[in-house]
């Protein structure tokens, strides 16, 4: 029975791979159900580091069946490697499902997703030019290729040439870039096709009757909440559905198969890439939070803005979610202030709002307004139980707890498995 959605409640990057990690020994099935490997989640397994970007962060348990769903956008070449990667350091990849209806990642998606970016100067998303963007388009579009379509090699040439006859025209005439050739993508997706061919199968069958069996199923949301295509802070956002309704549609399952809806929530807020952030602190305090929490991103190693927590920002996604529970990751981070600022409102042309407003303009224009909290600085990197956390440390949890309106499970404390608190 119990379907457990898990998605990040920020900008992305709250510590989902490493709560996907912790809570997979209980799992059976591990599922991604939107994004694409502009997803970076960090596990640390003993001495050991790994940075999953389309595989599912559960993979590392060999009882579990990990899942790459519908709705998840696959560039072969990166999966291939990513499978390579791990069987190098000894991880079985063979309990790895793909669904046949996952939209293929093109060649010319990823040189799309770059020449929009230049087109758009000053204004650009920031993406990570992984050709999300573009491929999430020619789905809705109805001019993608599927992973099935690599199976039947002639169906693909055929869909692929209709693509290129549009995309060769956009890519030479509006970029001045060169065109691609038919023949070397059909030979490339030929071989990306006898690789994966025995993961490829139809995903949503196989989950609903993994819940069918009562066993747990848990779906791994990339990306966050602010980044969602309907919710997020628009056009500064990905292209898919991170939110928890995202894991019904990119998974094939219906909304009654879901029992818990957890969110991740990092004690401050990160952002990667552009796009308004009205508690960002480009000053010193930023600083120190990016260096302690080493904020540089998973995918592209780019340094994140860093701000003080937003509680409208929890609001808002327990909301979108219907979040049942939060997890509070990288505390440990914060033990260096006198004093923690936690975000209550915005203020905007004389007006307080303590929801998140929905015009995006009173986002990028307002002035936070901020309650100061105590901060503590011990370390909190060996503490396992609530209690041994220093009171002051224990007041910023229930604030966020009180302001969210959602009960913290978890506290992370550390990027490591055992870092962890669970709390009553
Ligand atoms: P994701 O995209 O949500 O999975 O998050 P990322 O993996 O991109 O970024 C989170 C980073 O913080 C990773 O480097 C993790 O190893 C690390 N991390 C996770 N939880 C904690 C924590 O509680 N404390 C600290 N200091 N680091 C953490
Ligand atoms: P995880 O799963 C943080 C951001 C990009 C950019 C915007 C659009 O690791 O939390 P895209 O390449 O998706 O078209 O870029 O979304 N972005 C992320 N930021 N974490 C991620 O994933 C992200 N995936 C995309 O920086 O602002
Ligand atoms: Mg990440």
């Amino acid at each position: 029975m119990p379907g457990i959605v898990l998605i990040g409640t920020q900008w992305g990057d709250e510590g989902k791979g490493k709560i996907t990690d912790l809570l997979a020994n209980q799992m059976d099935m591990v599922v991604r159900y939107q994004g694409g490997d502009n997803a970076g989640h960090t596990v640390i397994n003993g001495d050991q580091e790994f940075r999953f970007h389309l595989i599912p962060s559960g993979i590392l348990y060999p009882h579990i069946t990990c899942v790459i769903g519908n709705g998840v956008v696959v560039n072969p070449k990166v999966l291939i490697e990513e499978l390579d990667g791990l069987e190098s350091r000894g991880v079985c990849v063979d309990k790895l499902l793909i669904s046949c209806n996952a939209h293929l990642v093109m060649p010319y998606h990823l040189v799309l997703d770059g020449a929009c970016e230049l087109k758009l100067g000053k204004a650009k998303i920031g993406t990570t030019h992984k050709g999300i963007g573009p491929a999430y388009a020619d789905k809705i579009s109805r001019t993608g290729l599927r992973v099935q379509d690599m199976l039947d090699i002639k169906i693909f040439r055929k869909k692929l040439e209709a693509a290129l006859n549009e995309k060769n025209e956009i890519l030479t005439k509006i970029y001045n870039f060169e065109p691609f050739e038919a023949d070397k993508i059909v030979a490339d997706y030929s071989s990306y096709a006898k690789r994966l061919e025995k993961h490829i199968t139809d995903t949503s069958l196989i989950v609903n009757q993994t819940l069918d069996k009562g066993k747990n199923v848990f779906f791994e949301g990339a990306q966050g909440t602010l980044l969602d295509i309907d919710h997020g802070t628009y056009p500064f956002v990905t292209s898919s559905s991170p939110v928890a309704g995202g894991a019904c549609v990119g998974a094939g399952v219906g909304p009654k198969r879901i029992d818990r809806v957890i969110g991740v929530v990092k004690a401050y807020v990160t952002r990667v890439g552009s796009g308004p952030f009205p508690t960002e602190l480009d000053d010193k305090v930023g600083e120190r939070i990016r260096e302690k929490g080493g904020e540089y991103g998973t995918t592209t190693g780019r340094p994140r803005r860093c701000g003080w927590f937003d509680a409208l920002i929890l609001r808002y996604a327990s909301r979108i979610n219907s979040l049942t529970e939060i997890v509070v990751t990288k505390l440990d981070v914060l033990s260096q202030f006198e004093k923690i600022k936690i975000c209550v409102g915005y203020e905007y042309k004389g007006k307080i709002y303590d929801n998140f407003p929905p015009h995006q303009t009173i986002v990028h224009k307002c002035k936070p307004v901020y309650e100061e909290v105590d901060g503590w600085k011990e370390s909190l990197e060996d503490i396992t139980d609530y209690g041994d956390l220093p009171k002051a440390a224990q007041k910023y949890l229930a604030r966020i707890e009180e302001l969210g309106g959602v009960p913290i499970k978890m506290i992370s404390v550390g990027p490591k498995r055992k870092q962890i608190i669970f709390k009553n």
